[in-house]
């Protein structure tokens, strides 16, 4: 989704703004612009596609200023134009605003102000802002960027400068992050860390509703009703060595190939063999609550959602509480009958999603616990759910989401085993469990080792138009993610289907040209999963099966065979997922994909 950078300091604007929006090119955007400014007037650039293209564009010029905002745009209102680039200013030229979030009363704001002569360039919703501001004009521009809010209806996350001050920047939130960068006679504003860990670790997150004053010496936070807010900053835990690519050609690869790093720190800490358990601090204060819940509702989006789907599976087998798992984009429109005894488990890797975030707010408002499963550290869900676990994963750069899901995975387990103990899973379950988790890294470090041959075969299919993916049980949402992969960064068309499903219909898709990637380990469905793939292959489907080392056997069902070793029936999915996640990334590579850029996404989605 669209970022925003800013700077007010001592030093150049334009390049920090750059480096910023560089840092924030992997949201996803498909316009850039920026403006800086200083008592002489403004200097604006915007461009569509990249940032380079916007760097480029000020090669030339030596932008002296020492203030400046800057914007990727993600289309909403209106097409990826210069025109409807960001920065927007008002009809004198003296304001400008980059803003993210969609201002729904646009056309109201719109019509009122030109039928006062005001004159709209662009096709945006945000330009209606900064006309509004312009109009409440007043001694300060916190004063005018105040009093043009209370106007607003919808989601922000704003920055705004002003040529009659042009050492402030002015910036509000309201459903979409804000976070301020504090540096020594310097300042930063942006919607992600990522575009500040470069110049300091110290920050600030801005609450909704909540508006900051920020100068080169100090800031200064409000609510958007002019209380005063004093708070203090945090240290952020990553650093710009967890963003390099190093020796890799893509984040995605560099992700997946972390994994088992991943594992180790999602289990770092946390593991008490000795009393086959687990020990999560975040969830401590409110375990009494916890392990007497009626209900644990997961809620989350996209790849988070096939881990909550993995998680329903852990949680039935682990605990003897009822489990669900939701849809956050669904889930918040329900009539949704919560209570104290009900929990609500929100995942999000980036902690800002905003279907997922709504969630969590409305099973707050009708009485239930929250609780967080996010990676993000600091962000709006690890902030507003009432107890939570971290990844500790380190930045996700890459859209597609691969390390998070395991890491994910991991977490669910550790959960379930906590809650679990305390109910009917014994002290041997519980040790097994543990142990088999030690096992993950050096086993998912086996899978990676034959990555060459998994490219081997993703070549094989680069031209294939559609693709099945099927599985039962835990592995019916790994299944659904292997699809997810494969269709957002290559773009190939791919289904999920529960394995029991393909005679209520998909099979009639297959033919000679429709390949069938299986999941068929050594499991409980293991015997049902070769009748699926034997109608498969009697309908000439090609099949390529994911299946437990050492099962020679599935040769004879399968063309093609990806193998992972054995671990717990709990532990599968976090083993089977990498084959998938290896194939996807390779066909998309053979198919000359922007593969950490897909078209059309955003890694972190913060409007509905
Ligand atoms: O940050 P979140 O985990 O809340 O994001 C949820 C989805 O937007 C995300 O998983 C998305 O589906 C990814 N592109 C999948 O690879």
């Amino acid at each position: 989704m669209c970022g925003i950078v800013g700077y007010v300091g001592h030093k150049k604007a334009a390049p920090i703004l750059i480096h910023g929006l560089k840092r924030l090119e992997y949201r996803g955007y498909d316009s850039a612009g920026m403006v800086t400014i200083d008592k002489n007037g403004a200097n604006r650039f915007r461009v569509v596609g990249r940032v380079q293209n916007l760097d480029h564009a000020i090669s030339d010029i030596d932008l002296k200023m020492t203030c400046g905002i800057a914007h990727t745009r993600w289309a909403t209102h209106g097409k990826p134009t210069e025109t409807n680039a960001h920065p927007h200013t008002d009809n004198e030229g003296r304001y400008y605003l980059v803003h993210n979030g969609i201002i729904e009363n646009h056309a109201k704001l719109r019509s009122q102000l030109e039928s006062e002569g005001v004159e709209f360039v662009s096709e945006t919703d945000t330009e209606a802002l900064v006309h509004l501001i312009s109009k409440f004009h007043d001694q300060s521009l916190e004063t005018a960027v105040e009093k043009a809010l209370r106007h607003v209806e919808g989601t922000f996350g704003i920055a705004v400068t002003c040529i009659d001050e042009p050492s402030k920047i002015v910036c509000g939130r309201r459903g979409s992050p804000i976070v301020l960068g504090v540096g020594m006679n310097e300042m930063f504003v942006a919607s992600d860390v990522s575009a500040l860990i470069q110049y300091t670790d110290q920050v600030i997150y801005l609450e909704d509703n909540e508006m900051a004053v920020v100068t080169p010496d100090e800031y200064q936070i409000r609510t958007l009703d002019n209380k005063p807010i004093a708070r203090e900053t945090l240290q952020i835990e990553w650093t710009m060595e967890d963003e390099d690519l190093g020796s890799f050609p893509h984040y995605m690869l560099k992700e997946i190939f972390e994994q088992p790093t991943t594992v180790d720190n999602a289990m770092r800490g946390r593991v008490v063999l000795g009393e086959g358990c687990s020990k999560l601090g975040g969830l401590q204060s409110k375990i009494d609550q916890i392990k007497r819940l009626k209900k644990i509702v997961i809620v989350s989006c996209g790849t988070s959602y096939h881990a909550g789907m993995v998680g329903r599976y852990i949680f039935e087998q682990l605990t003897d509480t009822a489990v669900e798992v939701e849809l956050a984009s669904e889930f918040r429109y329900r009539k949704l009958r919560l209570d104290e005894t009900t929990g609500v488990l929100a995942i999000s890797q980036s902690g800002e999603t905003a279907d997922t975030l709504a969630a969590i707010r409305e099973a707050r408002r009708k009485g239930a616990l929250t609780i967080g499963l996010v990676n993000v550290v600091g962000s709006t869900i690890a902030r507003e759910t009432d107890v939570g676990v971290y990844c500790h994963a380190g930045p996700e750069i890459g859209v597609a989401s691969t390390k998070i899901f395991v890491s994910q995975l991991v977490i669910l387990n550790l959960i379930a085993l906590l809650i679990g103990r305390y109910q009917s899973v014994s002290l041997s379950e519980g040790v097994d469990l543990l142990k088999a988790m030690m096992e993950l890294p050096s086993q998912i470090q086996q899978i990676l080792s034959r990555a060459a041959q998994i490219e081997d075969l993703a070549r094989r299919f680069t031209k294939v138009q559609s693709f099945l993916f099927i599985g039962r049980q835990l592995h019916y949402p790994v299944a659904l993610e292997g699809a997810l992969k494969l269709k957002e960064i290559s773009y190939i068309h791919a289904e999920g289907y529960a394995a029991g499903e393909m005679k209520h219909g998909p099979i009639s898709l297959i033919d000679a040209d429709f390949p069938t990637i299986a999941i068929a380990t050594k499991d409980a469905t293991y015997e049902k999963m070769i009748s699926n793939i034997q109608e498969i292959r009697a309908r000439s489907g090609p099949i390529i099966a994911v299946a437990t080392e050492g099962d020679i056997g599935i040769r004879e069902s399968a063309d093609m065979v990806m193998y992972i070793p054995e671990t717990h029936d709990l532990l599968q999915p976090i083993l089977s997922v990498i084959p998938l996640q290896l194939f996807a990334y390779y066909c998309a590579l053979y198919r000359g994909c922007e593969i950490d850029k897909p078209r059309n996404l955003a890694k972190s989605v913060t409007v509905e």
